[in-house]
C-alpha cells in the first residue's frame, strides 16, 4: 500500500491540459520531489492532492483509500504554499495552533502539539513572539511547525523556500531534511530547481507540459534519462547534444557527425535500426576528452576551440560539432586558446543516443 497514489490524473483549464494522465506512487516515509519548469503543472497536481482542485479524470488514494469525495480538511494532508505567510495579528504560538483550533482540538492537546512542533523546528523560545519580530528563517520555521502540528499522513510543500535568498534557502533545505529524518513524515516537495531536487529527494518525478517524463532516484535520472528532456533538465553543466547518423562500416556501427566518422560504437540495440538518420548523441562535458593534436580516423572528431570558460573550480572549452555547440571539461584552461585544433573523443560507456522523437535508445 502506498501512502499517496495518483492514478491517471488529468486536469484541464480551458483548452490547456495542466496535468495530463499523471500517475505516481509515494511510499511511507519517502522524500518525494516533483521537479519541472515553471508552468508545467506542479502546483496543480499538489492542489488536486490537497483537494483544492477537482481533476477532470483520474483518482487519488491516501493510505490505500480514495479521497476523491473528501473535502480538503478530511484528507489527512497538510500543505505549505509557495507564498505562505503567517497571520500578523497572532503570536507564534497562535499561528502554529491555528489549524488545530479550527479542527476543534482540545486545549491541552494543542498546548502539547504546538510545544513539540516548536521544539522540532528549534524555535521554542519564540512561542510568545510577535510575528514582526521574527527573522526570515524563524518565520519559515514557524510555518513548517504550523504544517507539522497537523500530523499529516502526507506533507505537501510547494516551492516553500523560493522567495528566500540563496543562503537561507540552502539552510532551510537542510532543516527540512533534518525534520524529515527525525519525524519520518512522508513528503511531497515541489521545486523547479534541479540542484535542490537532486540534493533532497529520495525519488524524483520529472514533469514537463503536464506529463511525468520519468520517476527515479537522483542517480537514475542523471545516469539513465528516459529522453532528451530529462537529460537536458538534470545535471549541471548541461549535457551536450550532437546531431548524428548511424551507419554500418565493415560490419560495425559508426556515428557520422557532419562528414566525420566516430566509432565503432557498441550500442547493441542500434543493430535493430542501422542506417538511422536524425539521431542525437548525448554526452556530458566531463565525458568528453580532448587532445591538442589533430588525430583523424576512428574514435576522434576534429574541431576548433571557439572559446574557453572557467568557473574557478571547473574549466571548459567550447567548440562546434555537427552544428551543435559542445563543451568539454578540461583540467587546465591555460592550455587552450581560441582557434586551437581539438581532437575529440567520448566516454563510450556513458554515451547516450536519442531517436528522432527524443527518446533514449536503450
Ligand atoms: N486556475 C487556473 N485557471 C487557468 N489556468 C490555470 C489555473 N491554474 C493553473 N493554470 C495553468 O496551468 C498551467 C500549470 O500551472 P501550475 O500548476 O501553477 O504550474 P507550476 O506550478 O508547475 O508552475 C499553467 O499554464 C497555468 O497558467
Ligand atoms: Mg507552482
Amino acid at each position: 500500500m502506498y501512502t499517496l497514489e495518483v492514478k491517471n490524473l488529468t486536469k484541464i483549464f480551458g483548452e490547456h491540459k495542466a496535468n495530463d494522465n499523471v500517475s505516481l506512487q509515494i511510499e511511507k516515509g519517502e522524500f518525494f520531489v516533483l521537479l519541472g519548469p515553471s508552468g508545467c503543472g506542479k502546483s496543480t497536481l499538489l492542489r488536486s492532492v490537497a483537494g483544492l482542485e477537482i481533476p477532470d479524470s483520474g483518482e487519488i488514494f491516501i493510505s490505500g483509500e480514495s479521497v476523491m469525495d473528501k473535502e480538503p480538511g478530511e484528507r489527512d494532508v497538510a500543505m505549505m504554499f509557495q507564498q505562505a505567510t503567517l497571520y500578523p495579528n497572532m503570536n507564534v504560538f497562535d499561528n502554529v495552533a491555528f489549524p488545530l483550533k479550527i479542527k476543534g482540538v482540545d486545549k491541552q492537546k494543542i498546548e502539547k502539539q504546538v510545544t513539540d512542533a516548536l521544539e522540532l523546528v528549534q524555535i521554542p523560545e519564540k512561542r510568545n513572539s510577535n510575528i514582526k519580530n521574527l527573522s526570515g528563517g524563524e518565520a519559515q520555521r514557524a510555518m513548517i511547525a504550523r504544517v507539522l502540528v497537523q500530523d499529516p499522513e502526507v506533507f505537501l510543500l510547494d516551492e516553500p523556500f523560493s522567495s528566500l535568498d540563496h543562503q537561507l534557502r540552502v539552510y532551510m533545505r537542510k532543516e527540512i531534511m533534518r525534520i524529515h529524518q527525525k519525524t519520518g513524515v512522508t513528503i511531497m516537495f515541489v521545486t523547479h530547481n534541479q540542484e535542490e531536487a537532486m540534493k533532497v529527494g529520495d525519488q524524483l518525478a520529472i514533469m514537463n507540459n503536464g506529463r511525468i517524463e520519468q520517476v527515479g532516484t537522483p542517480a537514475e535520472t542523471l545516469q539513465q534519462p528516459n529522453n532528451k528532456f530529462v537529460a537536458q533538465f538534470i545535471g549541471h553543466p548541461q549535457m551536450n547534444f550532437i546531431p548524428a547518423e548511424v551507419s554500418e562500416q565493415d560490419g560495425q556501427l559508426v556515428l557520422k557527425v557532419d562528414s566525420q566518422t566516430y566509432g565503432p560504437i557498441a550500442q547493441e540495440d542500434l543493430i535493430k535500426q542501422p542506417e538511422s538518420t536524425d539521431l542525437t548523441i548525448g554526452v556530458r562535458p566531463e565525458e568528453v576528452s580532448v587532445e591538442k593534436e589533430k588525430k583523424s580516423g576512428e574514435d576522434k572528431l576534429n574541431s576548433k576551440v571557439e572559446f574557453t570558460e572557467s568557473t574557478g573550480a571547473n574549466n571548459y572549452i567550447h567548440f562546434d560539432l555537427g552544428g551543435a555547440s559542445v563543451q568539454a571539461s578540461v583540467p587546465e584552461i591555460k592550455d587552450w586558446d581560441q582557434g586551437d585544433e581539438v581532437s575529440v573523443s567520448f566516454n563510450k560507456e556513458r554515451l547516450k543516443l536519442f531517436d528522432p522523437d527524443g527518446e533514449r535508445i536503450k
